[in-house]
């Protein structure tokens, strides 16, 4: 018999039946979260991260079975009336984007550093993306997109 799990997707409360040994990641991308990216499928790319119950993690190294009952928060559920989330928008402002395969992990990472440390150095940021890859873009622009939303977030601006 195939498990069923409870998830809470992006706020809304699924049933969601998994085979044996399916990862989050299979579920999640079988459920039409696109952003989820398989990139590496060992833990070591962090294109497929989500916040789990608030915290990012590698979704392709959490069984299914292991996040029943818990909220899973991933890009699809960032924006809200038609806007982007502000890191998205920084993302965007500060060319962070090229292929765009690690973003929705970057992304991931990047909102659950701001959301336990709201004012990061640098150092602190590039520490936080330590397990997202990315083949494009040399990171320093992602880097300048999480510090900006910090700075927005905090209420000012680069004007
Ligand atoms: S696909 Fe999960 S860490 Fe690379
Ligand atoms: S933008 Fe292409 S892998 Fe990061």
């Amino acid at each position: 018999m195939k498990p069923t799990i409870a998830l809470t997707i992006n706020g809304i409360q699924r049933s969601v039946e998994t085979e044996l040994g399916e990862t989050l990641l299979e579920v999640l991308r079988r459920e039409g979260m696109k952003s989820v990216k398989l990139g590496c499928d060992t833990g070591d790319c962090g294109a497929c991260a989500v916040l789990l119950d608030g915290s990012a993690v590698n979704s392709c190294m959490v069984l299914a079975v292991a996040a029943d009952g818990k909220d899973v928060d991933t890009v699809e559920g960032l924006e809200h009336d038609g806007h982007l989330h502000p890191m998205q928008q920084a993302m965007v402002d500060a060319g962070a984007v090229q292929c765009g395969f690690c973003t929705p992990g970057i992304l991931v990472s990047g909102i659950d550093l701001l959301s336990h440390n709201p004012d990061p150095t640098e150092d602190e940021v590039k520490e936080a993306l330590g397990g997202n890859l990315c083949r494009c873009t040399g990171y320093v622009k992602q880097v300048d997109a999480i510090l900006a939303t910090a700075r927005l977030q905090a209420g000012e601006t680069d004007a």
